[in-house]
């Protein structure tokens, strides 16, 4: 799929999220292209029907920046109790609502943000569906402190561990200061077991595999349907 298209389907997917969110509530807002399609969508509400929201939180400064751009008022995760709806892009979503997120590098506080939502929405075009998570290096957020000890222990593990790297060639560092080892391991054959082994080890800050996290998906297909 060429790129006009598939940011088509992106928009499609993001302005059927848009409609979904209720004046007055509180709305948490990922990261990535989808989700900047989503604000534009967001936006658009705004100026039309002139909606507000109680809170919005978000989970990188991208976001946040068009989102104040377009004169919405952000807070941070600690002033909220819970997001009634966060919407956010992925990376892979699998039969069984399971994903990989964090292509952008914002898995922690994605997840932060998305284990703080009563109801969770990805919206996706048909290019990131897979039958199995895969298909896609799956990013870990890693201390500094211990990152070339981690980055052998994934290697002898098989994880086939790659460091995330910016437009510079240098380690690409979080928003918390942090580096990304992206694990090429594919397809992930148990992603839970694989999850449990991340979620316990020393130095792994968060993790991209969001499992039974996700509460719909909105995906816009090539030949023009939208499936939910
Ligand atoms: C960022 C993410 C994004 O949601 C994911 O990478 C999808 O991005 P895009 O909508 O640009 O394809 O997890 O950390």
């Amino acid at each position: 799929m060429d790129k006009q298209k598939q940011d088509q389907l992106k928009k499609e997917a993001a302005i059927k999220a848009a409609a979904m969110v209720k004046p007055n509530s509180v709305l948490g807002v990922g990261t990535g292209s989808t989700v900047a399609f989503f604000i534009d969508a967001l936006g658009q509400r705004k100026e039309k029907e002139n909606f507000s929201l109680k809170h919005i939180v978000t989970t990188s400064n991208r976001s946040k920046k068009q989102l104040e751009s377009l004169g919405f008022k952000v807070d941070e995760l600690a002033d909220i109790d819970q997001a009634d709806l966060t919407v956010d892009g992925a990376d892979r979503v699998d039969d069984n609502l399971d994903g990989i997120k964090g292509g952008g590098g914002a898995l922690t506080l994605e997840k932060n943000v998305a284990v703080n939502s009563k109801k969770i929405v990805w919206i996706v075009d048909e290019s990131k569906l897979v039958h199995h998570l895969g298909g896609f290096a799956l990013p870990v957020e890693i201390l500094p402190i211990s990152c070339e000890q981690n980055f052998k222990r994934f290697e002898k593990e098989g994880l086939k561990p790659q460091w995330r790297l910016d437009e510079n060639g240098k380690r690409y560092v979080t928003h918390y200061g942090n580096y990304i080892i992206d694990l090429a391991i594919d397809p992930i054959p148990v992603p839970d077991g694989l999850a449990d082994y991340l979620d316990h080890t020393v130095g792994v800050v968060e993790h991209g595999l969001f499992l039974n996290m996700c509460d719909k998906v909105i995906i816009a297909h090539s030949d023009g349907t939208i499936e939910e």
